[in-house]
C-alpha cells in the first residue's frame, strides 16, 4: 500500500513536471498566497484559522463496491477507522472573522487505517476560484493588499472581468447565508476524483460531505450579533451534546462532466450519488495535532482512489502545502 501510496505521488508529479514549463513556479504562487493575507507569521497559506478535531468513519455497504481502498471496506474488523479533521478559513489571514463572505470554510480529513492514511481537502463550495496555477497566481496577486492596508478594487474588477470562472465561487458563496457552525454545512473536494473497484472498474466521481444537521445558515441579524470568533465555541457546545456527522458521499460524473475544471460545477441533482460511508466528529483537538504535517489530498491516497491526472490544480497542491508547511513550521 505504502509503496501505491508514493507511486500515486510520483506519477502526478511527473505529470505536472512535464507540463509545467508554462506555469508558475509553485513558490511565487504560496508567496502570493501569504501576500493576500498580509504575510502573517507561522499559519497555514490557506485555512489559516481553523479548528482541529477527531472522530471516525465508518465506511457504507455500498462503498466496497466503488473503490477497492481499504478505507471503504466491511471486510476488516468492521471497526470505525480513526480520523483526524480540520475545519477552517480561506485564506492566509488567521484574523479572518467566523462571519466574512465570501469566503470559503475547509474540511480537511485525515481518515486512518494500517495500510496506510486517506485524505481529503473540501471546502464549502461545489467549485474552486481558479481553474490553473498561473490563473490562481494572479487571482492571489491582485488581492495582495497596497500602501493602505487594502487591495486595488479595480485591478480585481478587471481581472473578474478577464477571468469570468473565477468569480463562480463568490457567487456560489454570496447567494448563500454565513454558516452558523462548521458542522452546519456540506463541503466538497471539487476535484474529479477516479474510484476504483477490485475487478478494476473505474468510476469518475466528484466527493463532499453533506452536514447531518443540514445547512445551518445566520440571518443578516443573527450574524450581526455574532462575535469575530465564534466557530470553535459554536463546535464545542455541540460535540458536548455528542458527536457532529456528515455523510461521504461520491456523485458520479456522467460523460461529458468536466474533470479537469475544478471551476465547473457537475449538475448534481441530474446525478447518481452514493454514500461512500459516515464521518462522525467528536472532539476538539489539540491544535499541534493537525499543526505537524500537512493534510497533503494528493499523495496520501490509497490504491482505489486517484485524483484527476489532466487536471493542473491537483498535483500542485502538493508542493504547495509542503512549501507552506515548511514557512509555518521554520
Ligand atoms: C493550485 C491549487 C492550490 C494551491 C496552490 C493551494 C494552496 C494551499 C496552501 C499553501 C495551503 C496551506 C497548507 C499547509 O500549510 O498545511 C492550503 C490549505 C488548504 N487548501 Fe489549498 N490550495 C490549492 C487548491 C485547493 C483546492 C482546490 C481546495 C478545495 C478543495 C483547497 C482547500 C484548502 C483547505 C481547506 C486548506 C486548509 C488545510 C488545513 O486545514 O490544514 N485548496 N492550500
Amino acid at each position: 500500500m505504502t509503496s501505491n501510496l508514493f507511486r500515486l505521488g510520483c506519477v502526478a508529479g511527473l505529470a505536472w513536471a512535464t507540463t509545467a514549463v508554462a506555469e508558475p513556479e509553485t513558490q511565487a504562487i504560496v508567496d502570493a498566497l501569504f501576500k493576500a493575507g498580509g504575510n502573517q507569521p507561522n499559519v497555514r497559506g490557506s485555512g489559516a484559522k481553523g479548528v482541529c478535531v477527531r472522530g471516525s468513519f465508518t465506511p457504507s455497504a455500498e462503498a466496497s463496491g466503488l473503490s477497492k481502498a481499504p478505507h471503504f471496506s466491511k471486510d476488516g474488523t468492521g471497526k470505525p477507522l480513526p480520523v483526524t479533521a480540520r475545519f477552517s478559513m480561506g485564506g492566509s489571514n488567521p484574523k479572518v472573522s467566523d462571519k466574512a463572505k465570501p469566503v470559503t470554510r475547509g474540511f480537511s480529513m485525515r481518515i486512518g487505517d494500517p495500510s496506510g492514511d486517506m485524505v481529503f481537502v473540501f471546502i464549502s463550495a461545489p467549485v474552486f476560484g481558479t481553474k490553473t496555477p498561473q490563473q490562481l497566481l494572479d487571482f492571489a496577486t491582485v488581492r495582495a493588499p497596497g500602501p493602505d492596508g487594502k487591495p486595488d478594487a479595480d485591478k480585481i474588477k478587471a481581472f473578474a472581468a478577464a477571468n469570468p470562472e473565477t468569480t463562480r465561487q463568490a457567487a456560489w458563496l454570496n447567494a448563500r447565508p454565513v454558516p452558523a457552525s462548521y458542522a452546519g454545512v456540506d463541503y466538497w473536494g471539487v476535484h474529479a476524483y477516479t474510484l476504483t473497484d477490485a475487478k478494476g472498474t473505474a468510476t469518475v466521481a466528484k466527493l463532499k460531505t453533506v452536514a447531518a444537521a443540514g445547512q445551518l445558515g445566520l440571518s443578516d441579524d443573527e450574524a450581526k450579533a455574532k462575535p469575530d470568533a465564534f466557530y470553535a465555541d459554536e463546535l464545542k457546545e455541540r460535540l458536548a451534546q455528542g458527536p457532529a456527522s456528515f455523510d461521504l458521499v461520491a456523485v458520479l460524473g456522467e460523460a461529458g462532466d468536466p474533470t479537469a475544471d475544478p471551476t465547473a460545477q457537475w449538475p448534481e441533482a441530474d446525478r447518481k450519488s452514493v454514500k461512500l460511508g459516515t464521518l462522525s466528529i467528536a472532539a476538539l483537538e489539540p491544535a499541534a495535532t493537525c499543526d505537524g504535517a500537512t493534510f497533503d489530498p494528493v499523495v496520501d491516497l490509497p490504491a482505489g482512489v486517484a485524483g484527476p491526472a489532466d487536471d493542473p490544480m491537483f498535483a500542485i497542491r502538493s508542493p504547495a502545502y509542503a512549501i507552506s508547511l515548511s514557512r509555518r513550521t521554520n
